[in-house]
């Protein structure tokens, strides 16, 4: 049987550029990993694909055939004859329609494991395609580093190497659908805008460095996304209220937001004091990478 973990993608930024003419939105972005996701194994079996679903969000994803993993590997077998297929099982505990990339990250960690059972080269252009094909944030979470992500997630950076800055991961329960989100933009078919200046993040970057260029970017569908699901503007007011928070901003196209603190303590009590008063949210400390 192999293992992996399908952590949590954050987008620290995202900037959307404008729309392209195959419809989505040109996007550029800093993503970074969490610690906190699912986990996926997947035993060979001649026989069979299947999957088999456990965890604290596993009813919210379900085991039907729409699941990303399951297409992701039934793509794969498509496009590689002869694909050696198996029985995956999935402990899901990322929320779902959260702004996290969680079903992303399922799909590529499905394509991790088969590249893996297979003896397929992790950077085989087929599964960098299937990736593609299966959504925007699947190729990112092929290889879950920090790193620049641009067009509709089909180009991405060299790996950044993040400084160590605790965080706090909050989602507050309201499943948000990313479609409607890039459409309340408004935004019709053409001109891209240029990329913005925090693209140009150090390879290495100090917290200051970071922070300093973080704070220049913002979430430009976090406004689309309040107004679709309101209480993210009390997660965020929340996060923001917290001693020694240092930047609050949601995540993709929400409900889940983060916070950075300069310390592993102040990020642990800003996580026990919102689990006080939202028992029913999910509240993570993680640190990034
Ligand atoms: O690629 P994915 O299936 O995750 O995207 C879901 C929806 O979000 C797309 O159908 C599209 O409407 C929108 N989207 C977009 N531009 C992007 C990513 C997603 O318009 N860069």
């Amino acid at each position: 049987m192999l293992t992996t973990r399908a952590p949590a993608k954050i987008n620290l930024t995202l900037h959307v550029l404008g729309r392209r003419e195959d419809g989505y939105h040109a996007l550029e972005s800093l993503v970074a990993f969490s610690g906190a996701g699912d986990t996926l194994s997947f035993t060979p079996d001649d026989d069979a694909l299947s999957l088999d679903i456990s965890g604290p969000t596993s009813s919210a994803a379900g085991a039907g055939a729409d699941n990303l993993v399951l297409r992701a590997a039934r793509r794969l077998a498509e496009e590689i004859k002869g694909l050696r297929l198996g029985r995956f099982r999935l402990d899901k505990r990322l929320p779902v329609a959260a702004g996290i990339g969680g079903g992303s990250s399922d799909a590529a960690a499905a394509l991790r494991l088969l590249a893996k059972a297979n003896h397929l080269a992790p950077d085989d252009p087929r599964i960098r395609e299937v990736a593609r094909a299966i959504g925007s944030d699947v190729p990112v979470c092929l290889d879950p580093r920090a790193r620049m992500m641009r067009g509709a997630g089909e180009t991405l950076g060299e790996p950044i190497r993040l400084p160590l800055l605790p965080a706090v991961l909050i989602n507050p329960g309201a499943p948000v659908a990313t479609g409607p989100v890039f459409a309340a933009l408004g935004l019709r078919p053409g001109a891209l805008r240029e990329g913005a200046a925090h693209a140009d993040i150090a390879a290495r970057p100090g917290a200051d460095e970071l922070l300093a260029a973080l704070a220049k970017g913002r979430n430009d569908l976090e406004d689309a996304a309040c107004l679709q699901a309101p209480v993210i503007v009390d997660a965020l007011a929340m996060l923001r209220g917290a001693r020694g928070c240092r930047l609050a901003r949601m995540s993709g196209s929400g409900a889940t937001c983060f916070a950075l603190f300069s310390t592993r303590r102040e990020a642990v009590r800003a996580a026990s004091v919102i689990r006080a008063q939202h028992p029913g949210w999910w509240v993570k400390t993680a640190v990034l990478r």
